[in-house]
């Protein structure tokens, strides 16, 4: 046989043997066959790359290290659904539907269990899968082809030629968490909180091995362009969908009326616990086609479907005691500590208590019995108190008046109280803890446990103290777990830090409310730190995400002596102050391909800076104004080149409109 033929032939046997075990759950050859054949085909290709191929099975353990994802726009954007919390919401939907369709027979639904995972797109053209995204913003997702080839329950390749978008949820098992997190312990790391946390970092991993590792799952519940493929129902996609070899829930069920819906979500509400994965709804689909046309979308969702939502899962357990911890702004905050217990996928053992009033009107006392509830992604709560079960002479829990950390006297704010030292070394802690976590300068190795260590040795006291480790290797090694290779890259990642872009320092700073979207706006409209700072309210405010409350927290951060402290050490230090990010931005509808002049004065901004981020989308920059112009942007004091565009006739701009345009077309 020859070698193509041979290729060939593994490609087949191992899409068979992938098939049987991951979609179909039945297994015909046991692992080691299995590795054996697959180890052949890697072989072959290495020897004969002349017959690679993207969709062979072998590119299913992963390979190229990505810097970043990539952007893909969805064809068609990726909604959400409208949620309903009682099933009288959904008798609701029902009747919207009824009055808004003429035809008078029984509505066909689909009901499906929403799984509680990542949506993602997926596009076959030719038989082929060209590409994989997230769901992103709806209208634009991440490239995550290389990390979903991993998933063995979705085909490589499809016997349809056709172009076909096909969407669906990737899931990680209830088991595979939890043996994810039982490693994750072992190593001493920071585990997910639940398995959609965990889904959602394994496909957001750049190294597209350690996804293959995760043993995600996915399953299907739509083609994107069912119509267009000549569809007429729902369940035909369905069905199309599970002849073509892709896992669909087993779940899923054709109903008529709204009795049935309503009986399948009760089935369901009991039922769901026994499943594999988490659910957290039942997602409620008009199965007909037309009339899902007919029915339309509002600006978010469609109106054909719904999601009825299961109430958070309530769970009874013990407050043995109560902890304030101190944020990074100072916010006391008063947390309950639990017997753990097992809520809604996760081990819980700990519950905000929010503040003094919150307490109080809980009326919490030590050893008392409590309710407490999980929901999605909100931090777990104490719902209520069981006084009939309260110990005798319990302690009435109360609020602290002084700092835990510094000792000093909280002051009240509105609801809550805060320690207002400068130097409370909590603070300054939280500080550090944030500025090196993955949102903000993302210093790799350096966590929470370190950072207290380090604190507590007197090594580090306050940010720009980092920057000064590197003369303090002696100390360094004796931490315990230390040694020289691991100081030495620990001390790399600090230096590397130095190379960040604006908008992670900025994160990194901790200005009040400044998250990673507003520092990206920040950091692309000011590109340096010092325009930032100097930055007047007006400049701030033309930005799209920015209102009076943020552009004073900005302002307030610069004029407080300790931050133009921090400040002016990280600059010693070398730390990057300049926004580095570069043509990576969407095409800007406006400047994207023109010719545009710019002329005149902008307050908080440099020409250069300007032409910079003109060029960054695509435009090009020239000196003098011609026929060929397409813009003139005008500041202060322009003169004879403004002059020559109006006699001209070419397009103007004024300073504050193409501020505007730039805050709203730059991603
Ligand atoms: S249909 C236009 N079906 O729920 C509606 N979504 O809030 C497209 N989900 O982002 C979604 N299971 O991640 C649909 N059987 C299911 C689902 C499901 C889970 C998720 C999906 C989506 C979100 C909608």
């Amino acid at each position: 046989m020859d070698t193509l033929a041979r290729i060939n032939e593994l490609r087949k046997l191992l899409n068979t043997y992938n098939y049987q075990y991951y979609v179909l759950d039945q297994p015909t050859v046991d692992d080691v066959t299995y590795d054996v054949l697959m180890q052949e085909l890697i072989r072959l290709e290495q020897l004969h790359p002349q017959y690679a191929s993207a969709s062979s099975p072998s590119q299913r353990v992963g390979g190229e290290v990505l810097t970043g994802f990539g952007k893909i726009k969805h064809s068609r954007p990726m909604l959400s659904l409208a949620n309903a919390y009682r099933l009288e919401d959904v008798r609701d939907f029902h009747h919207r539907i009824e009055t808004a369709l003429t035809s008078k027979t029984p509505i066909a639904y689909v009901c499906e269990l929403k799984l509680d995972g990542l949506a993602i797109s997926l596009e076959y053209r030719q038989g082929q899968l060209v590409y994989a995204a997230s769901r992103g913003d709806g209208a634009i997702g991440e490239d995550v082809t290389a990390n979903i080839k991993t998933i063995k329950s979705i085909p490589l390749e499809i016997a349809d030629l056709r172009t076909i978008e096909v969407r669906g949820e990737v899931i990680m098992t209830r088991e595979v968490f939890q043996q994810l997190n039982q490693k994750k312990i072992q190593a001493g790391e920071a585990m997910f909180a639940n398995p959609r946390n965990a889904a959602a970092g394994s496909l957001r991993q750049l190294d597209s091995r350690i996804t293959a590792t995760r043993q995600l799952d996915a399953y299907m519940y739509a083609i994107g362009n069912a119509s267009e493929l000549g569809l007429q129902t729902h369940q035909a996609s369905l069905d199309l969908l599970r002849s073509l070899g892709f896992k669909l829930n087993p779940e899923t069920q054709s109903v008529q009326g709204i009795d049935a819906v309503i009986q399948f979500i009760e089935t369901w509400a009991k039922r769901k616990q026994g499943l594999a994965y988490d659910t957290d709804g039942i997602v409620v689909k008009v199965n007909d086609l037309s009339l899902q046309q007919q029915l339309g979308f509002t600006a978010k969702t469609p109106r054909w479907a719904v999601a009825y939502k299961y109430p958070p899962e309530l769970v009874e357990t013990t407050l043995e005691s109560v902890i304030f911890t101190v944020g990074r702004t100072g916010k006391i905050t008063p947390n309950a500590v639990l017997t753990p217990v097992h809520v809604s996928g996760s081990m819980i053992s700990r519950a905000t208590l929010h503040n003094e009033e919150f307490m109080q009107l809980k009326d919490l006392h030590l050893g008392d019995r409590v309710l407490i509830r999980k929901a999605g992604e909100v931090i777990p709560e104490v719902v209520q108190v069981l006084p009939a079960m309260r110990q005798e002479n319990p302690r009435r829990v109360t609020m602290i008046t002084t700092c835990p950390s510094c000792l000093s006297p909280l002051k009240k704010m509105d609801a809550q109280h805060f320690c207002i030292n400068p130097n409370c070394p909590a603070k300054h802690m939280e500080k550090m803890i944030h500025y090196v976590s993955k949102v903000a300068m993302d210093i790799k190795g350096l966590g929470e446990k370190i950072i207290e260590d380090l604190y507590s040795l007197g090594l580090i006291q306050t940010i720009p103290d980092l920057y000064v480790l590197e003369g303090k290797k002696a100390q360094l090694l004796l931490l315990e777990g230390y040694g020289e290779r691991s100081v030495q890259q620990l001390l790399q990642a600090i230096e590397a830090s130095k190379k960040q872009s604006l908008e992670k320092l900025l994160v990194g700073l901790g200005i009040k409310e400044v998250g990673e979207k507003t520092a990206k706006q920040l950091a692309q409209r000011f590109l340096t730190l010092e325009s930032l700072r100097k930055a007047s309210t007006a400049d701030l405010l033309a930005l799209a995400d920015i209102g009076p409350v943020l552009a004073a927290a900005i302002q307030g951060f610069f004029q407080e002596v300790e931050n133009q402290r921090i400040i002016e050490q990280l600059m010693h230090h070398g730390v990057n102050t300049t926004y580095l990010g570069t043509t990576q931005t969407i095409q800007s509808p406006t400047f994207s391909g023109k010719t545009i002049v710019i002329t005149g004065t902008f307050s908080g901004f440099s020409r250069p800076e300007l032409t910079k981020q003109l060029e960054a989308m695509g435009a090009k920059v020239t000196g003098s104004v011609s026929l060929n112009t397409h813009w003139v942007i005008y500041g202060e004091d322009a003169g004879s080149k403004l002059t020559k565009a109006q006699a001209l006739g070419i397009q103007t701009m004024d300073a504050e409109t193409f501020l505007t345009i730039l805050a709203k077309e730059k991603v």
